[in-house]
């Protein structure tokens, strides 16, 4: 058992005074390629984690639904029938991390009506008791896998039968309506369908996915972690201006998503729209095709082929999307200095982490050195850590 199952199962026992049914996990993500792309209907490349949260769960025996959790252990209760009187509308009578699993509570129990499913059985109360070890803020997903591990669990519980992908579905709506985060799917499909040493190569339209084995540990690389500890929220501010601008952008070409455009478009946008609509579209459409050729360089020619599209990457998000930071950018610089084989920010950028493909020798020296630039710069002290592609959502217990 690990540290945070044995955190989860003596939360449930101090909130319940009894054992927990079983225990359910999902993980948080890294995402290899393909930043901002998602809500374009476009290309990811993500991985889970070897970070999860993990929920204690056991049925009651009326129809209100509680969660606590590790980091905050007042517990949040609700009658079952009144989720759909709270989301979207009330959700700020609910503290804001209980909105996450209650969300999913909510989205799960409209996606099983949607599906034809005996509504009887979600009307089931149950106890949830959360612990992590995804850390917060890192642009590592920890939403995701709060809502990965609600949903799966609630799906087993409630008898619902419902499949990974309306599973990653509900957590995003969660996510979306619950929370008042505009994000894409990438997270809420990583942390479902992750599986150990592959990448989920993600069609973000057809939601159609690839596992890519990504071959790290057999090539001697190690994937690093450079936690800035800039702390970043896409609830607010410049994910969803840059996301607006995305709109604006497809709108102004006429497709309905960037992902309709292709490299060989970026001249004609050019000359239709305003500079940082450009460069924002040139972002989008650019990483696109650098997920398609990750995979297919990966593929062919292994993971340390994959370098330059990950600097590549960078670039862009610095440049064109304008997402970065400059703890991020020395994190990057600084790896690639010190010998990784590529490096860029990860996830919805503004702050969070930097990742560095690396070789398994040089981890030691690459972490020092991004340490000692920061400490040079007059930063915080980054968080310097490697992950590892693991398993998705899960029963564990
Ligand atoms: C956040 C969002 C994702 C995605 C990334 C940027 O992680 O949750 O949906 O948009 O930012 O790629």
């Amino acid at each position: 058992m690990t540290r945070t199952d044995a955190e989860a199962r003596a939360l449930f026992a101090r909130l319940t005074g009894q054992e927990p049914t079983g225990l359910w996990s999902a993980p948080g993500r890294v995402n290899l390629i393909g930043e901002h792309t998602d809500y374009n209907d476009g290309f990811v490349f993500p991985f889970a984690i070897d970070f999860r949260t993990v929920v204690a769960v056991g049925a009651r025996d009326d129809v209100r639904i509680r969660v606590v959790s590790t980091f905050d252990e007042v517990p949040v209760e609700v009658a079952l029938a009144d989720l759909d009187a709270l989301f979207p509308a009330r959700r700020d009578d609910i503290v804001e991390w209980a909105r996450y699993p209650l969300g999913v509570a909510w989205a799960l129990r409209a996606a099983a009506r949607d599906a034809g499913v005996d509504a009887s059985a979600s009307l089931t109360g149950i106890d949830l008791a959360f612990s992590s070890d995804v850390p917060v803020g890192a642009g590592l997903s920890s939403s995701a896998a709060i809502e990965g591990a609600t949903a799966a669990a609630l799906n087993d519980i409630w008898g619902l039968g419902l499949d990974r992908v309306t599973l990653a579905q509900a957590g995003r709506r969660a996510e979306n309506e619950a929370v008042g985060a505009p994000t894409g799917i990438m997270d809420q499909m990583a942390s479902m369908l992750g599986e150990s040493d592959a990448g989920i190569f993600l069609d973000c339209r057809s939601l159609e996915a690839d596992v890519v084995e990504l071959g790290f540990a057999a090539a001697g690389l190690e994937l690093l972690v450079m936690d800035t500890r800039v702390t970043h929220a896409h609830s607010t501010g410049g994910y969803r201006e840059r996301r607006e601008a995305c709109e604006r952008g497809a709108a102004i070409v006429d497709v309905p998503a960037l992902r309709d455009l292709s490299v060989d478009d970026l001249p004609r946008a050019q000359e239709l729209m305003d500079d940082v609509t450009f460069r924002r579209v040139r972002h989008v459409v650019t990483e696109d095709q650098r997920v398609l050729d990750a995979v297919r360089t990966l593929r062919a020619d292994g993971p340390r082929a994959i370098g330059p599209l990950l600097d590549a990457s960078h670039a862009s998000m610095r440049d064109d999307f304008e997402i970065s930071v400059p703890e991020l950018d020395l994190a990057v610089d600084t790896a690639r200095s010190a010998g990784a084989v590529g490096a860029r920010m990860t996830g919805g950028g503004f702050g969070g982490a930097a990742i560095a493909l690396v070789d398994r020798d040089l981890v030691p020296d690459v972490t020092a050195a991004v340490e000692a630039a920061f400490a040079e710069a007059g930063f915080a002290k980054p968080h310097v850590f490697t992950v590892h592609p693991s398993a998705g959502a899960r029963r564990d217990a």
